[in-house]
């Protein structure tokens, strides 16, 4: 028979992304709605490890679906990834009385959950990120505010490329995956889009698009790289540069992608995947990543999850070269 699960721990680890705090706040909802107790972990794993904790009610999650970056910060953790540290993670969880904890992040974050439940405890897993590069889920919480970020600031340099005739090249984050880049890319119309999944042939996939929207009239230009392209956005400039001497300016997008107030698709998906982590721990399940498959909410077993693989959406990239005219 399932253990009754009493008292919960919810942390947000890895990068932040926008809706995590929407994701706590129904963790915290919901956990209420089941009768569960709920306790926050701050500062990711390095907090569950040193005790970092703050009590959390219906109150003091009001009110901030609608913020970016996450109420219980968060943090990178080399410790927590020895047996040492995981023995201590451990006991601050028998110290607070939890029977299981909700991990928000990325792949780094459901393998220590995976830690967690061989020593014993209930967990489940929600995938928040700006890449998209969780391979159970079709879509993770902050990729939606993400690229309407990147392409507010994309707007805006092509206001100044115009002006100048310039070539702008902008790096977009996404970590070792391009989805983020290559749907920014499509969104404003990008000359060209460069990401890691596909080998860059300099003539074909850059600088023809370019001649070719030169011969067309066009006096600016809006180059896309993920920032997993080896050299960077740098390097994609240089060669633009010396091939073709238009006057180039480069842009790192940075962490100005992460911020921001959630879109309602991510305070939504945060949401919904919240309340499906309380819900499965409250029925007894553990081991589970809350995923978004299409329409529905599904879940996946942790270890299936990580050993998972996802490839770049190839449709949306033929949709891209066919309109950028690469053939
Ligand atoms: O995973 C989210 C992400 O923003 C990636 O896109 C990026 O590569 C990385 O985190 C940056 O990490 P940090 O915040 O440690 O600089």
């Amino acid at each position: 028979m399932a253990t009754e699960i009493k008292t919960i721990g919810v942390l947000t680890s890895g990068g932040d992304a926008p809706g995590m705090n929407a994701a706590i706040r129904a963790v915290v909802r919901a956990a209420l709605y089941y009768g569960i107790d709920c306790i926050g972990i701050r500062r990711g794993y390095h907090g569950l490890l040193n005790g970092d904790f703050t009590r959390l009610n219906f109150e003091s999650v009001s009110d901030i679906s609608r913020r970016g970056g996450t109420m219980l910060y968060s943090a990178r953790s080399e410790e927590f990834k020895t047996p040492a540290g995981q023995e201590r993670a451990v006991a601050t969880c028998k110290m607070l009385g939890l029977d299981a904890l909700v991990g928000i992040g990325g792949d780094g974050t459901f393998s220590g959950l995976l830690c967690l439940a061989k020593r014993g405890l209930s967990v489940v897993g929600i995938p928040g990120t700006i890449d998209n590069d969780i391979a159970c889920s079709s879509y993770t919480i902050g990729y939606d505010t993400a690229c309407n970020t990147a392409l507010e600031s994309i707007d805006k340099l092509r206001d100044t490329m115009q002006s100048h005739e310039r070539c702008s090249v902008v790096e977009v984050m996404g970590h070792r995956a391009g989805h983020l880049a290559l749907t920014v890319g499509v969104a404003c119309g990008a000359t060209a889009v460069i990401v890691p999944e596909h080998p860059v042939d300099y003539e074909a996939d850059l600088l023809e698009p370019i001649r070719r929207a030169r011969l067309a009239g066009r006096t600016h230009f809006m180059i896309i790289v993920a920032e997993g392209v080896e050299g960077g956005a740098y390097s994609i400039g240089k060669v633009i540069e010396e091939a073709t001497a238009l006057d180039t300016r480069v842009t790192v997008l940075g962490h100005i992608q992460r911020g921001g107030s959630p879109s309602s698709r991510d305070r939504i998906t945060a949401t919904y995947m919240g309340y499906e982590a309380v819900r499965l721990l409250a029925e007894g399940k553990t081991c589970r990543v809350v995923a978004l498959q299409g329409e529905n909410y599904v879940d996946y077993d942790i270890t299936e999850a990580l050993q998972m693989t996802k490839s770049l959406d190839q449709h949306t990239y033929e949709v891209m070269r066919a309109l950028t005219g690469v053939h």
